[in-house]
């Protein structure tokens, strides 16, 4: 059975998903007032697993679960696509990444429910309402500079080569 957790992490990867499909039905163009939100709601759910979730598993653990660095290299790809004014390629290089990203947290014995099985159900529950508080993210415009595309290519390369390296070995 999932922990408390792993079903409020896994509700949020759904109704963010859902918000997705909704900026991305015309396969010629995105949304971008509907993507906003979804922008708005992604970040703060990157937020939420960096500075409450995993903080409190390493806590809980007195150690670092090597998946959380390779995660935060993942978050820092998809964050990278989102600073760029969205296109169906920037969109479909995102869901690249997210969708096995967002498998590896949910799977049986991933990371959501690692970090249940480490802080345990009362101490889930406090987090949960600590979740619920998170504060909404105040959005930059986007920016479509040279750099910033350079940043992408950085970041996901660095998050490609991470899960291709473990692949392999
Ligand atoms: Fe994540
Ligand atoms: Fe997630």
């Amino acid at each position: 059975m999932q922990g408390p957790l792993h079903r409020f992490f896994d509700a949020d990867h759904r109704r963010l998903d859902a918000i997705l499909n909704r900026a991305c039905l015309d396969p010629e163009r995105v949304d971008v007032v509907v993507f906003q939100e979804f922008r708005a709601g992604l970040l703060k759910h990157i937020g939420m697993e960096e500075k409450v979730l995993f903080l409190a598993a390493s806590r809980a653990r007195r150690d670092r679960l090597p998946l959380f660095a390779k995660l935060r290299v993942d978050h820092g790809a998809i964050a990278s696509l989102l600073v760029p004014t969205p296109n169906p390629a920037i969109v479909a290089e995102l869901v690249s990444i997210l969708g096995p990203h967002n498998r590896r947290e949910e799977e049986d014995g991933g990371i959501y429910d690692a970090c249940d099985e480490a802080v345990g159900p009362e101490e889930a529950e406090r987090l949960l309402e600590e979740l619920r508080h998170f504060p909404e993210i105040r959005l930059k415009g986007h920016n479509d500079a040279p750099v910033v595309h350079e940043h992408i290519r950085v970041n996901v390369d660095l998050s490609r080569a991470q899960w291709r390296d473990d692949a392999i070995s």
